[in-house]
C-alpha cells in the first residue's frame, strides 16, 4: 500500500517572482508566460527525502534481466570473448566479478555504505515552479545527485572502485575524466581511501574549466591534459588538440598497465559502473512512493550511460518483472549521437584500440566529437548494457542540439534555482518536451528527471550562451560515414 500524499501547509512564494530573459538569445522560448508567472501558493510537498537507513543495502545488476544471452566483451588480441585475465592487468578481481556476475543484487560493502552517507540519501525534488512555467498538467520529480561533495553522480562509483582498489592492495589508481567531474570525484574517493590519483583530462574541458582542475589538485590527484606527450598514445593523438574521451581513457590504461601496483578506472560504460550507481534508481523509487507517485517516463543524459543507468535499471527491473509500463528516455548531444545515429557493432573502448572491444551504439572508436560545453558526454560509445536495452526496444532515446540544452537549462535555473550541469541540461531539454506533449494531450504525465549534477564549474559555457557565442554543433554524416568504417573487424551484431 502506498502511502497517503502528505499534506502540508502550503509554501509562501514571493509576489513579482518573474522571469525575465537574460541577454537574447538566453530568453526561453517557454517564458513568454503570462503573469501566472507570480507562483502561487502551493500545497504540495517540494521534497522527497528518505533517511540514512533507506541507503541501499544492495545494487541491483540488470544483466540478471538482460534480454537474450548478453553479448560478450572480446580481446582485441584473439577475437575471443574477453575472461578475468584479460581485465586483470588494469582492475582488481573483485570488480572483475562485479564486471561479469549474474547475480540480481550485489552487496554494498559497509564502508561503502557508511561512505555515501556523507551525501546519501540523494533529495527528489518535485518541479513545481517549473511545472507551473511550463503551465502543464505533468508532474516533474528530478532526483538530484549534485548535492554530493562533487557535484554529481559520479562518486558513487568512485568510493566504490577506490574501495576495492584498496582492499586489493593498489598504490595509485589512473583514469580519464571528461567534464572534470569524474576526475574531481575519484580523486576525492581515493583521498579517503589513502590510494594515489591521476587524472588525464579531456584537453577542452582542461582549458574551459580551471576550477575542475583546481578541485581535483585540492583533493590530493594529478591532473595532465590530454592528449600529453606522457604518453605513447598521447603523443600520437597530438594532432586532435582538443582532445577526447577515447584518448584521455588510452592514455590512462597505457600508464596503469604499464605500472605492477596502480590500477586503472572508468568513470562509466562498464557494467561494474552502471551496477554502483543504481543506489540513484533505488533510492528514487523508495521517495516516489513517498510522494504517492510512480513515473510514466524516466529522463537522463546519456554520455557513456552511467547516471541513466543507475536511475533507470531498478525501474527497468519493475517492468520486466513486475509489468510496471514506465517509459525510459534517454538525452544525448546532437554532435555525439551515439544512441541515435551510432552503428551497434563492436568497438574499442578507447581510441588507441587498448581496450576489449565492446558491443555498443557507436560513432566509431577515432572519432573525436566536436567540442561541445557538454564535456561528460563526449563519448564515442556507450554502456553495452544499455545498448542492449536500447536494441530490444525497451529504452528509447533522442539528440539534443546544445543550444537548446541551454536554452531549456536557463529555464531550470530560473525556476528550480539549481544551475543544472550541461550535461542533464540535455535531459531537461528533453523533460521540457514530455511536458509540452503532457499539456497537448491533456493528461497528468509523471514525469521523473535524472539531475546528475550542478553546473557551477561550467559557468563559462552559460557565459557563452547569455553572449550569444554557442554554436550547435551537428555531426557531419559523411565525417560519420568514414569513422564508421574504420571500425575494427569483429563479429556482427544482430
Ligand atoms: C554531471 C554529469 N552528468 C552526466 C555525465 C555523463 O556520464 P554518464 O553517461 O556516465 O552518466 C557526466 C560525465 O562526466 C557528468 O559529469
Amino acid at each position: 500500500m502506498l502511502p497517503e500524499r502528505s499534506q502540508t501547509c502550503g509554501t509562501v512564494v514571493s509576489e513579482g517572482f518573474q522571469l525575465e530573459g537574460g541577454a537574447n538569445p538566453a530568453r526561453p522560448a517557454y517564458v513568454g508566460m503570462p503573469d501566472s508567472r507570480k507562483m502561487s501558493v502551493m500545497s504540495e510537498d517540494k521534497k522527497f527525502l528518505l533517511p540514512e537507513s533507506a541507503i541501499p543495502t544492495g545494487w541491483v545488476n540488470i544483466m540478471a534481466d538482460a534480454p537474450g544471452e548478453p553479448l560478450p566483451p572480446l580481446s582485441p588480441a584473439t577475437g575471443q570473448p574477453a575472461g578475468p585475465d584479460d581485465l586483470s592487468a588494469i582492475f582488481p578481481m573483485s570488480l572483475i566479478e562485479q564486471e561479469m556476475s549474474p547475480e540480481p543484487v550485489v552487496e554494498i560493502p559497509d564502508e561503502v555504505r557508511e561512505t555515501y552517507k556523507l551525501w546519501r540519501p540523494t533529495p527528489l525534488i518535485r518541479a513545481t515552479r517549473l511545472e507551473k512555467a511550463l503551465d502543464t498538467p505533468a508532474h516533474i520529480y528530478y532526483k538530484y545527485e549534485g548535492t554530493s561533495p562533487a557535484g554529481s553522480h559520479k562518486l558513487n562509483s568512485a568510493v566504490a572502485q577506490a574501495y576495492y582498489n584498496r582492499e586489493a592492495g593498489t598504490r595509485k589508481l589512473v583514469t580519464e575524466t571528461g567534464a572534470g567531474q569524474w576526475g574531481s570525484a575519484l580523486s576525492l574517493a581515493c583521498q579517503w581511501f589513502g590510494i594515489e590519483c591521476e587524472v588525464f583530462m579531456v584537453g577542452v574541458s582542461y582549458d574551459q574549466k580551471p576550477y575542475r582542475r583546481a578541485m581535483i589538485e585540492t583533493w590530493g590527484a594529478s591532473v595532465h591534459r590530454s592528449p600529453s606527450d606522457l604518453t605513447e598514445a598521447g603523443r600520437s593523438q597530438a594532432a586532435h588538440e582538443s582532445g577526447s574521451l577515447g584518448i584521455a581513457i588510452s592514455e590512462a590504461v597505457e600508464v596503469a598497465a604499464g605500472s605492477e601496483d596502480a590500477n586503472y578506472a572508468l568513470g562509466s560504460v562498464l557494467n561494474h559502473v552502471c551496477l554502483h550507481q543504481t543506489v540513484i534508481g533505488q533510492e528514487a523509487i523508495a521517495a516516489m512512493e513517498m510522494a504517492g507517485e510512480y513515473p510514466d517516463v524516466v529522463v537522463g543524459c546519456v554520455g557513456g550511460g552511467s547516471n541513466f543507468a543507475g536511475l533507470i535499471n531498478p525501474f527497468l527491473r519493475e517492468n520486466i518483472r513486475n509489468g510496471k509500463t514506465t517509459r525510459f528516455l534517454g538525452a544525448e548531444p546532437a554532435a555525439c549521437p551515439t544512441l541515435t545515429r551510432g552503428k551497434y557493432a563492436y568497438d574499442f573502448g578507447d581510441t588507441v584500440g587498448m581496450t576489449p572491444l565492446m558491443p555498443m551504439y557507436t560513432l566509431g572508436h577515432d572519432f573525436v566529437p566536436a567540442p561541445v560545453h557538454a564535456g561528460g558526454l563526449r563519448y564515442h560509445g556507450d554502456a553495452p548494457s544499455l545498448c542492449a536495452f536500447v536494441h530490444e526496444g525497451f529504452v528509447e532515446a533522442t539528440a539534443v542540439p546544445q543550444g537548446a540544452a541551454f536554452e531549456a537549462a536557463l529555464l531550470f535555473a530560473r525556476t528550480e534555482g539549481i544551475i543544472p550541469g550541461p550535461e542533464p541540461a540535455h535531459a531537461i531539454r528533453a523533460v521540457i518536451e514530455e511536458a509540452e506533449a503532457a499539456k497537448q494531450a491533456g493528461e497528468e504525465r509523471v514525469i521523473l528527471l535524472g539531475l546528475s549534477g550542478h553546473g557551477h564549474f561550467d559557468m563559462s559555457a552559460y557565459q557563452a550562451y547569455l553572449s550569444g557565442e554557442l554554436e550547435d554543433l551537428e555531426l557531419d554524416q559523411e565525417e560519420l560515414d568514414a569513422a564508421i568504417e574504420r571500425l575494427p573487424e569483429a563479429p556482427a551484431i544482430a
